[in-house]
């Protein structure tokens, strides 16, 4: 990655997690450069960063070899109708647009142009990320590649058929705002059976991340590793029985199949 010119075009939430990530893996600074649409936020956000960020998004295109597009889903065609003279099949595209798919972007470009459809998430910001990847019909192997290392330097990378991107969407990169409602929801229990608002966060938190850790590191099925919890007659049964009776398990399936479903229609709206 560090040999590559690469530009973020909508350096916004996601594209600036990104940059920051490829800027911390090395990827030297004059290497980069972003593009965001309102000239005023060009100048602030170039102040704070160490590399150019202007609203030329045809001459960011021009000088990189990954053009990476960060623009809400309804903004990709503009975007790509404005830049598809100075896309050439030497570069390679990586979008990270939700619900746009990569046919939709190779028939906008001049060229047969490479292309990578990305869906990455916001703990992309601490090196956590998770992100799936898929390739369009002009992109290689080392296109993929090329990607893959990209992502894997804010976290773990995975590739998919395209078909599964909107699942990718509704399940980890829509995941961590759903996680967000548990932490605070077992913070917020931690207050209520008498631990101070601060002390009961960060139990919530850490054992979150714990639990998540030892699933990725052993590989474990999550009920065996629920099972090795559950001491027979004794509290976190009785814990488990509230949350059958709650419902957890099926509010949380229906919330990632109604974002996956909604993923799908994001790039229709104005
Ligand atoms: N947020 C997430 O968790 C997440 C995760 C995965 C994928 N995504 C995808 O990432 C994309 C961006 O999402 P976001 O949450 O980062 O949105 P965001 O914070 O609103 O950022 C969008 C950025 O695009 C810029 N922009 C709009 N039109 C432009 C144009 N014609 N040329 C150059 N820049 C332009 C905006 O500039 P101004 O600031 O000047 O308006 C803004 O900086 C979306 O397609 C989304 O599906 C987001």
């Amino acid at each position: 990655m560090k040999q590559q010119r690469v530009a973020v075009l909508g350096l916004g939430k996601i594209g600036n997690i990104l940059l920051q990530g490829l800027l911390k893996a090395g990827l030297p600074p004059g290497n980069a450069v972003a593009t965001v649409r309102h000239p005023e936020r060009a100048q602030a956000l170039g102040k704070e960063r160490p590399i150019p960020v202007g609203t030329d998004n045809r001459a960011a295109a021009r000088g990189a070899d990954v053009v990476i597009i960060a623009v809400k889903p309804q903004n990709v065609r503009e975007l790509l109708e404005e830049i598809r003279a100075d896309v050439t099949p030497a570069q390679l595209v990586i979008s990270v647009a939700a619900s746009v798919p990569t046919a939709f972007i190779e028939n906008l470009l001049a060229t047969p142009t490479p292309v990578v459809r990305a869906m990455p998430n916001t703990p992309s910001q601490v090196g956590a990320g998770m992100t799936g990847i898929c390739r369009g019909k002009h992109a290689t192997d080392a296109h993929l590649d090329t990607a893959r290392r990209l992502f894997d330097t804010v976290g773990r990378t995975v590739v998919v058929d395209e078909k599964h991107m909107d699942a990718v969407t509704g399940l980890s990169a829509s995941g961590p705002a759903f996680v967000y409602i548990i932490l605070e929801s077992l913070a917020e229990a931690g207050v209520k059976v008498g631990l101070p608002r601060d002390i009961a966060t960060v139990l919530s938190a850490q054992t979150l991340l714990g639990a998540a850790k030892v699933q990725l590191d052993t590989g474990d099925h999550p009920a065996l590793l629920k099972d090795m919890v559950t001491t027979p007659a004794g509290c976190t049964i009785d814990g488990i029985l509230e949350l059958e009776e709650g419902k957890l398990r099926v509010t949380l399936i229906k919330a990632v199949v109604k974002a996956t479903q909604r993923a799908k229609e994001l790039m229709f709206e104005k």
